[in-house]
């Protein structure tokens, strides 16, 4: 008789909410963990905490066989208590009136502390994905009160990274899983860098077959404010594709990334390609047992280190107004 493998704890943040909608229940299917069963840990603040509840109760009917156990709670302790695999999806949104400036040490708020409790009740080895926005920033925060080695708090540009793929298959009138070597550069913002310079379509590389006009003109702005676009034609922001990214991320990092691929994902930057160490911006990156490591040996022309400039000033002025609001 074959013995069941012990579950995995996994804590989701703002589980109330319409990404933890999507997320929760491809979790407990096992389409991140494969056969081994989870054990889910539902942040909410108190004021969402009972709608979590009525989450739980949905899980819970859906009689997944993967799915060990379930613990709704508002306590950061409990929260993230054993956690090997974090999704941060909880965030403040922007106010009325507010500025940015605000939005970044508002949630400063949040993933300052959140980083202290994952130290305190984590497993030493959690991996950690930060989604809620500004997701660069609040990981850098997090990243600066958790203690952990680099490249174990990560934040989302996975979404980004299929948003450019599921375009260029359009243009390219291929699937997505024939295309490879695509990259986010920077931050998960409109300032973005969707890069198709290493691009592959069967193995081979396309870049040069695709127009420069509408690679500069349509594609990288169309996948840059491809946020906007959903929430004029939906009518609410970006759920699904948000977390079947955020699936996407953690399945890589556990499983690893096909041979002779990558992905996008920001973490804590070394100084490669000459982006300033400690800024969590987006890179090329493959999953090598369980830990991301940048693909270092690509070369820029100027036209790409100019974007990947912009992308990098816009997160050390975010930087800054974290450092000047006292969240680092
Ligand atoms: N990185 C990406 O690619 C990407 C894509 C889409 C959305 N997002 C971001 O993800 C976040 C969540 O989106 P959503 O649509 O699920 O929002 P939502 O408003 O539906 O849900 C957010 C939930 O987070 C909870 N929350 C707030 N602060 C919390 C805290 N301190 N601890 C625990 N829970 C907390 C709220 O109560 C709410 O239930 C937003 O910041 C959004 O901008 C990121």
């Amino acid at each position: 008789m074959s013995t069941r493998p012990s579950p995995v704890t996994v804590t989701v943040t703002g589980a109330a909410g319409q990404i933890a909608y999507s997320l929760l229940f491809r979790l407990a299917a096992g389409d991140v963990f494969g056969d081994r069963p989870v054990a889910l840990r539902l942040l909410e603040i108190p004021a969402a905490r009972q709608a979590a509840e009525g989450v739980a109760m949905e899980l819970s009917d859906s009689a997944f066989p993967l799915l060990d156990s379930i613990t709704v709670t508002d306590d950061q302790d409990e929260g993230f208590a054993g956690a090997e695999a974090v999704f941060l999806v909880g965030a403040k949104p922007r106010g009325k009136g507010e500025e940015r400036s605000d939005l970044l040490v508002g949630n400063g708020k949040i993933f300052g502390p959140q980083g202290q409790a994952i130290a305190r009740n984590a497993s030493p080895d959690v991996r950690v994905l930060v989604v809620g926005n500004p997701a660069n920033t609040n990981a850098a925060i997090l990243d600066a009160h958790a203690g952990l080695a680099a490249g174990q708090v990560t934040a989302m540009t996975r979404l980004d990274h299929n948003r450019a793929l599921a375009q260029l298959a359009d243009k390219l009138g291929a699937t997505t899983p024939r295309l490879t070597n695509m990259t986010v550069w920077g931050n998960h913002s409109s300032t973005q860098f969707p890069d198709v310079a290493e691009l592959r379509l069967d193995g081979e590389p396309v870049a040069d077959s695709l127009d420069r006009s509408w690679v500069d003109e349509e594609f990288i702005p169309r996948v840059a404010r491809r946020g906007g676009e959903i929430i004029e034609v939906r009518g609410s922001s970006s759920a699904a594709s948000a977390a079947s990214s955020a699936v996407d991320h953690m399945h890589d990092w556990f499983h690893g990334t096909p041979d002779g691929d990558w992905v996008s994902v920001a973490l804590r930057s070394d100084g490669s390609y000459g982006i300033p160490e400690g800024l969590f911006a987006s890179f090329p990156c493959r999953a090598v047992n369980g830990t991301w490591e940048i693909v270092r040996d690509l070369e820029l022309d100027e036209r790409q280190q100019e974007r990947i400039r912009a992308t990098v000033e816009e997160l050390e002025s975010e930087l800054a107004t974290v450092r000047d609001g006292g969240m680092l």
